[in-house]
């Protein structure tokens, strides 16, 4: 019995043994979804659950997967409310397989697009077995219905469910970013719905795009200028301005006026204001640009104060690093509004994208309908002139990129490829505000990070799917502080912050996190927000300088444990957290590694106990917080030799 117990206590020790624990980019603490007080839902026979809308006003997540659309309790996703399928018809997804497409995966109606509408209804397109198609579709009485006004999606919903599209709905109309035909080589950036307008199809507008997101700025409100409200859309494409041998791609933000109705003659029924910009984020030490895989929009305020916080991944490149960056909304303003043009020149029947020196026409071209365009007696983009048309059209793409700020990535995490980012806010015990960022990984865990004076501290990483299944969607829910990811697999929703899981005064304050304190009264972890402000005194929370000292010392657990001799005995001891390291005593004395002793990540083993081995070995657990070192656990393991002849059969010995 006794030795099947140090088995099993072998085999994790050896699997953890040869790992390095590298204090760059780690997460404090690995935590699993249900320890989180997370929820999970899948339903039997259904996959894809990768598009989410929020419902907040009538408490719900609606969740798009494959052939199913889903009403779920925003507190309890895994309480279904409603349900409603919509699958293909067998005879569409014949013909979609006789047309050369895979019957199993491709020929199956993927919900793609799911927005709510200004009356309340949604507006919900699937893939439909490669032929696009939308409906409305409402929740009332407890039911999801869809309206059977269906209709074709062309532009709006990609036909490919394994490429990547984007769309959002702003009053009424529908921005969308996708593939316009079957073969999937008409890339477009469109508004439909009321009034249609579109990207002009040429190489120097888009080229093989990747779109990622679109977001709606309100700029027009309170604008000194009277100027528009605008759409800014995210992707990567081929470059155009590079001379490369191998075809490279940049990441870019392109943006447009939401007023723009397209030019009278030139640019007819296209956007007049397309404009798009590089955007980097990259490591000094990579050639290639990283490319953008998602984007938040994070507005505290008024919307000048709007960031765009976007993660990155690298392209052909197997470095495996990930980044985070965070553009200002002026920064990307100017760009757009001040910045040069690039434009095209043919170099020895070559063609070269140069800045461009010359003469820029007034209205500036791009730039939406303001009071100085007004001024002139240009009132709508049908107004403009040919000059400032023809020039936007010939000359998309800005000469400088938009600069990330701060400069360098706000994070850089290595090993782990990030799918997707939101970013909350939360107010600390002293009233400071925190940025609060939820990242999305390919290996199915979500991380929590938060910035300190420019100092990156990852707080937690939450495991959410089995199997590392990848995480396809984040979102945010402020109202009930939850946050929901999809994956192929199954839909998960965790809460913003679980202070219960921090389980001593230390590593409550050591965690760093701005949504927990450490209740000196209580004796507990608690939520900032829980908290009564006449008790604030009483709680300890330190983020920038993750000060523990006012935290109590801690008692150290004392545990009796016998051996056989000639066997191997196993003391367990893990470090509180992935920072802090475990120290060995025996009888006072250091104990380093030997032909008696392995030390191991959480645990110590004793390989050939004899006589001389019945003393006291105590583990401390420290932890280095800004140059301090804290203990934050200790356990004295008092090693007692069986009395085989006295106490042979009971063991209460191995704490694994
Ligand atoms: C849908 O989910 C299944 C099961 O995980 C997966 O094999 C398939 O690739 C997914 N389809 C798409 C379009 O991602
Ligand atoms: C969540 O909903 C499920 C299904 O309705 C239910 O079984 C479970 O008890 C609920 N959990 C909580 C914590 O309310
Ligand atoms: C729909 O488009 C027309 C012009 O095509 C415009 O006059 C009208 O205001 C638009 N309606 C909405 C709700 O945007
Ligand atoms: C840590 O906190 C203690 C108690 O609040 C304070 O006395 C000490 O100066 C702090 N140390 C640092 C380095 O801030
Ligand atoms: C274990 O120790 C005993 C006595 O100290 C010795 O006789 C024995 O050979 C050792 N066994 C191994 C496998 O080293």
């Amino acid at each position: 019995m006794l030795f099947l117990l140090i088995l099993f206590c072998w085999g994790p020790a050896v699997l953890t043994s040869g790992q390095v624990w590298p204090l760059y980019g780690t997460p404090r603490k690995t935590v699993t979804l249900s320890s989180y007080g997370g929820h999970v839902f899948q339903e039997e026979g259904v996959w894809n659950y990768t598009t989410m809308l929020l419902r907040e006003d009538m408490g719900v997540l609606i969740l798009g997967a494959r052939g199913a659309i889903f009403a779920l309790d925003l507190n309890n996703i895994t309480h279904k409310k409603a349900m409603v399928k919509w699958e293909v018809t067998p005879t569409m997804r014949t013909s979609c397989s006789f047309k050369g497409k895979d019957f199993e995966t491709e020929c199956q109606n993927y919900i793609q697009i799911l927005h709510k509408m200004p009356d309340g209804r949604m507006y919900v397109c699937g893939t439909n077995a490669f032929n696009p198609t939308c409906d409305y579709m409402s929740y009332t009485h407890g039911k999801l219905i869809l309206e059977n006004n269906r209709h074709e999606g062309r532009g709006r919903c990609p036909f490919d469910p394994f490429t990547r599209s984007a769309s959002e709905l702003v009053d009424g109309e529908l921005y969308s970013a996708t593939s316009m035909n079957f073969l999937g080589s008409i890339p477009v950036m469109m508004r439909s719905l009321n009034s249609s307008i579109k990207t002009e199809y040429t190489m120097s507008w888009l080229w093989d795009p990747t779109f990622i997101g679109i977001k709606h700025v309100a700029e027009g409100e309170e604008n000194p200028e009277g100027d528009d409200h605008k759409i800014y859309f995210f992707f990567s494409e081929a470059a155009i301005e590079f001379d490369s041998y191998n075809k490279m791609d940049v990441s870019r933000v392109a943006r447009v006026c939401k007023g723009d109705l397209g030019g009278q003659r030139t640019l007819q029924k296209k956007w007049t204001t397309f404009q798009k910009a590089r955007l980097d984020c990259s490591l000094p030490e990579n050639k290639l640009p990283f490319l953008i895989q998602d984007v938040f929009l994070f507005c505290p305020g008024n919307w000048n104060t709007c960031v765009f916080y976007g993660v990155f991944t690298p392209q052909g490149d197997t470095s495996q690093y990930s980044t985070v960056c965070a553009y200002r909304i002026q920064d990307i303003r100017d760009v757009f509004s001040k910045g040069k043009f690039k434009t095209m020149v043919s170099v020895d029947y070559d063609i070269k994208w140069v800045t461009y020196y010359g003469d820029v026409p007034d209205p500036r071209p791009g730039a939406c309908i303001n009071n100085d365009a007004r001024q002139k007696g240009y009132f709508k983009s049908l107004d403009l002139p040919d000059k400032t048309l023809l020039f936007i059209k010939d000359k998309p793409l800005m000469d400088q990129a938009v600069e990330s700020s701060p400069q360098q990535p706000l994070l850089v995490k290595k090993g782990a490829a990030f799918t997707s980012i939101v970013v909350a806010s939360t107010t600390a015990l002293d009233g400071s505000l925190h940025q609060v960022m939820f990242i999305g990984t390919a290996s199915g865990s979500v991380l929590k990070a938060v910035s300190y004076n420019g100092e990156m501290v990852i707080i937690e990483e939450v495991q959410l799917f089995a199997h590392s299944e990848p995480v396809k969607i984040l979102r945010l829910s402020g109202t009930a502080a939850q946050l929901y990811a999809g994956s192929e697999v199954a839909a998960v929703q965790m809460p913003l912050s679980a202070c219960d899981h921090y389980t001593s005064c230390m590593d409550c304050v050591l965690a760093r996190d701005p949504y927990c304190g450490w209740d000196l009264t209580t004796d507990s972890c608690v939520a900032i927000n829980s908290i009564h402000p006449d008790t604030h005194s009483d709680v300890v929370q330190s983020l920038r300088d993750g000060n523990a000292t006012r935290c109590p010392a801690v008692e150290s657990r004392k545990i009796i444990q016998s051996f056989h001799p000639g066997k191997m005995v196993s003391l367990q001891c893990a470090p509180g957290s992935n920072l802090a390291q475990v120290q060995w005593h025996v009888n006072g004395h250091p104990v380093e590694n030997s032909d008696v002793h392995r030390l191991r990540h959480n645990s110590l083993l004793i390989l050939n106990a004899s006589v001389s081995d019945a003393r006291h070995y105590s583990c401390s657990s420290v932890e280095t917080s800004k140059g301090r070192d804290y203990i934050t656990q200790t356990v004295t393991y008092e090693l007692r030799l069986v009395d085989t002849m006295t106490a042979p059969s009971v063991q209460p010995l191995v704490l694994c």
